[in-house]
């Protein structure tokens, strides 16, 4: 046992445990981190958002080069893909990013203890050391951020090489032929945009009867569209109900959702992404008495603190969007709390972002929500085709969708299909966190010619008066 006095254990060094151990050190507080992955950055750098980013970046030069370079008036002879040498970079920039937080964690002297961390009882936290041995750490509070892990499909069992989550996706070893994609959330459409970029066939297949469900309809339908005429296929409304998993491929059995006849679908590959739950195997929770849903959510109070006193839960592992800021904010949140300050997060408020090309981003309620809660809105709509930029950069697939309260005109929701639709959504976040209208939107002067004045546009058509359609 160490003879250190701890203010607070982080478990977990992901997005949401290293902010918070930052901003915990930050505000005075003797921290240590507890890491068992062996990097720091959780799911979000090492296996997430970072290198699948890098990988669609990747993909979208190569699929520019070999598609659109043409229109440009640019001639490419003889291009050819270096996979490994992709895969490398994906792999550098996670490194990089990933050893730039050990070196936070140095600058605000925080303690990183490598290993697997459990609780045997409120204010200690056992570590399994990486390097052998065991480590007994004291401390006032602790911080659950163990974040999550890929929801297994029951009859379809992975192997990260031919029936892959997308840890595995991120790193297959040539273009598979034919990728079929399990689920068409947010994982599904953005690994299949990757390899289909890099020249698989790729077929997702969705339970439901629509694409990214939760995000606005309308928008969902449209990116559906743009998907299609990118080369993806889409088998809505059906389930995969087995998988045979031999050295020639895979053979899935496909029934329709609503049951009927099945049929078989060969694969070289296929990925599951039918969501994430959370992580928190070892920890000793219920020995704890920590309460948790029957999908393993904990629960916890406005401050983050679960039904045991000094145990404290953020992130992933808590319910809320599973994405990497909000995980972020919930540990500043939870620290400053912890620190006597008043914090908080709004739910409502965090953006999400869908990294396909073009990108789908969407903050707040979707026109399907306002319906049912009963709220009286209008709707301003402006397509990126009469945007000057987009068509100046030759990318015109989109809309922008301003929902407002028809009485306030005060911002409900905005959903964007569009270029840099992630970027541009961060206007109309700051808006709605301030409880600003369609109004102060259009008023603004937005710089010209900006994919940002397709937003000031919707705006202005809330109210009937967009200017250039
Ligand atoms: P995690 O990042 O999962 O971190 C938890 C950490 O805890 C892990 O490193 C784990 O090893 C460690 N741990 C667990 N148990 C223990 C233990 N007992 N002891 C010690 N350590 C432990 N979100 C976005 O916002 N944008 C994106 O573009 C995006 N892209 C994604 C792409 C993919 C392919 C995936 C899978 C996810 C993506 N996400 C994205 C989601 C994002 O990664 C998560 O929401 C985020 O990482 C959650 O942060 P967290 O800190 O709660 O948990
Ligand atoms: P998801 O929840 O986004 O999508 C899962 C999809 O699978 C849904 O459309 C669902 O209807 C479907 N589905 C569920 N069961 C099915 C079945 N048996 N057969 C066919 N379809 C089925 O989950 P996903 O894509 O796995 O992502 C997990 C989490 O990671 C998400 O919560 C997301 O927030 C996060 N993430 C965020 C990213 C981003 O912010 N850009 C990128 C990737 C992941």
């Amino acid at each position: 046992m160490s003879d250190k006095q701890y203010d607070l254990v982080v478990i977990g060094g992901g997005p949401g445990g290293y902010v918070a151990a930052i901003r915990a050190a930050q505000l005075g507080m003797a921290t240590a981190c507890v890491e068992g992955r062996g990097a720091l950055g959780g799911t979000c750098l090492n296996i997430g958002c970072i290198p699948s980013k890098a990988l669609l970046q990747s993909s979208e030069k190569y699929a520019d080069a070999t598609k659109h370079f043409a229109e440009h008036g640019i001639k490419v002879d003889g291009l050819s893909l270096d996979l490994p040498a992709m895969m490398g970079r994906k792999d550098k920039v996670v490194k990089n990013l990933t050893g730039g937080i050990e070196f936070l964690f140095k600058k605000n002297k925080i303690d990183y203890i490598k290993g697997w961390g459990s609780i045997p009882a409120a204010g200690s936290v056992k570590v399994a050391l990486a390097d052998g041995g065991e480590q007994v750490l004291q401390t006032k509070t602790i911080l659950i951020a163990t974040g999550s892990e890929s929801t297994p499909l029951p009859g379809v069992e992975t192997d990260e090489k031919q029936i892959v989550t997308s840890t595995g996706a991120l790193a297959l070893d040539k273009v598979p032929e034919h990728l079929v994609v399990i689920g068409a959330g947010v994982i599904g459409l953005e690994m299949g945009s990757v390899w289909s970029r890099l020249g698989a066939k790729v077929t997702v297949v969705e339970f439901l009867d629509r694409i990214l469900p939760g995000m606005d309809g309308e928008i969902a339908k449209q990116t559906q569209r743009v998907l299609t005429k990118q080369g993806l296929k889409f088998k809505l409304g059906t389930k995969v109900t087995a998988a045979k998993n031999a050295k020639a491929g895979v053979t899935l059995t496909l029934e329709p959702a609503k049951g009927g006849e099945a049929e078989e679908m060969k694969a070289a590959v296929v990925l599951v992404a039918i969501g994430r739950r959370p992580f928190t195997d070892g920890l000793g929770l219920q020995e704890l008495g920590v309460a948790m849903d029957n999908r393993g959510v904990i629960q916890v109070d406005k401050h983050f603190q679960t039904s045991v006193p000094g145990i404290y839960a953020i992130g992933d592992c808590v319910p809320g969007p599973m994405l990497a800021h909000k995980a972020e904010e919930d540990g500043v949140v939870a620290v400053e709390c912890l620190a006597g300050q008043s914090s908080h997060i709004d739910y409502n408020m965090v953006p999400g972002v869908v990294y396909t090309w073009p990108e789908v981003a969407s903050v707040g309620k979707t026109e399907e929500q306002l319906k049912e809660e009963g709220v009286d809105y209008r709707v301003g709509k402006f397509p990126f085709t009469a945007n000057s930029r987009a068509q100046a950069v030759g990318d015109t697939d989109g809309v922008v969708k301003i929902l407002a309260d028809k009485r306030t005109d005060k911002v409900l929701g905005v959903h964007i299909l569009g270029p840099l639709a992630g970027d541009i959504l961060a206007e109309a976040v700051t808006v709605m966190e301030f409880g600003g209208s369609a109004e102060d939107i259009a008023r603004t002067c937005h710089s010209h010619p900006g994919m940002g004045e397709a937003v000031k546009e919707a705006a202005l058509a809330v109210d009937g008066r967009a200017l250039h359609i």
